[in-house]
C-alpha cells in the first residue's frame, strides 16, 4: 500500500539566497564572483596547525553550550580593549556557530508572534527571514542614496507599541555606510522609556577606510544595555591577525 505524506514548508515560496545565485553563476561564466566574500587566499599555516593540535589533544567534544569558558574570556579581553567596557564572561557573551546563527537565535528568543522589527532596507538577507519564522513583522526604514544613513524621523515613525526590536548593521552591507556617534545618541533618545530591543550586527567592524572609527553599540552604556552585539570570527579572522 502506498502511504502518501505531505510535509508542507511554512515558507513554499521562499527560494535559495542571492549568494548561491551569484556565485553559481560566476562559477558557470568564469566571472570573477565579488558577490560573496570568499577570501581569494589560503588561512595562515599556524591555523591549520592549532586545528590539528588541539584535536589531537581531544579538544573535539562538545563544548559548553555558550562556548568554551576561555575563548568567552578572550572575547571580553578583546571587547574591553577595543571599546571600553569589560561584560560579564558568565552572563553577557555567547559563541555561536557564525554571525548568522547569533541573529536567528537573538530573534527567536526575544521576539514573539505579532511583534514588529524595524529593518533598515537594504537589509541583509538573513533578517527577515529570522523574523518571519518566529511570526514576527519586518517594517522596513530606508537607508538612501547618497549617504545610506537612518533618516530617525522615518524611523520615530515607525515605532508603535508592538515595536520589540531594531536590527541595526554598521558598517552596512551591501552600502559600507557607517553610524556615527550623534546617530546613537539620536537612537537612545528614540527609545528612551521604550522595551525595544537592538540587535546590532557589527560583523564588518573591523573593515574600515579613510580613518574612519567603528561606533560600536558596546561602547554606548545607554543602549548597550538593551542591546545584543554580533560580530563574527570569519569576517574577523579571514581579513586582519592583528584583531
Ligand atoms: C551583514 C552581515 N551579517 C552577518 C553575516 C554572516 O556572518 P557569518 O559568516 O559569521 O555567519 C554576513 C555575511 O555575509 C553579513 O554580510
Amino acid at each position: 500500500m502506498e502511504t502518501k505524506v505531505r510535509i508542507d514548508s511554512r515558507f513554499p515560496s521562499m527560494g535559495t539566497t542571492i549568494f548561491t545565485v551569484m556565485s553559481r553563476l560566476a562559477a558557470d561564466c568564469g566571472a570573477v564572483n565579488l558577490s560573496q566574500g570568499f577570501p581569494d587566499f589560503q588561512a595562515e599555516p599556524e591555523l591549520f596547525d592549532a586545528v590539528h593540535r588541539h584535536m589531537l589533544a581531544g579538544r573535539n567534544q562538545y563544548a559548553p553550550m555558550g562556548g568554551l569558558p576561555e575563548l568567552r574570556q578572550a572575547i571580553v579581553d578583546k571587547v574591553a580593549a577595543l571599546y571600553g567596557p569589560r561584560f560579564d564572561v558568565e552572563s553577557e557573551v555567547t559563541v555561536t556557530a557564525g554571525a548568522t546563527q547569533a541573529i536567528f537565535t537573538a530573534v527567536a528568543a526575544f521576539v514573539r508572534p505579532g511583534d514588529e522589527v524595524i529593518v533598515f532596507e537594504p537589509v541583509y538577507d538573513s533578517y527577515v527571514p529570522a523574523i518571519e519564522t518566529v511570526g514576527g513583522k519586518a517594517v522596513h526604514a530606508q537607508l538612501k542614496f547618497p549617504d545610506y544613513t537612518p533618516d530617525w524621523e522615518q524611523v520615530a515613525s515607525l515605532i508603535t507599541p508592538k515595536t520589540r526590536m531594531i536590527m541595526l548593521n554598521s558598517p552596512h552591507n551591501p552600502t559600507g555606510s557607517l553610524l556615527t556617534g550623534a546617530d546613537l545618541d539620536r537612537l537612545a533618545d528614540l527609545l528612551r522609556g521604550t522595551d525595544i530591543a537592538i540587535l546590532s550586527d557589527e560583523v564588518y567592524e573591523h573593515i574600515l577606510f579613510d580613518g574612519e572609527q567603528h561606533a560600536s553599540l558596546c561602547a554606548h552604556p545607554e543602549l548597550a544595555a538593551r542591546s545584543l552585539v554580533v560580530s563574527s570570527f570569519g569576517k574577523t579572522y579571514h581579513i586582519n591577525r592583528e584583531c
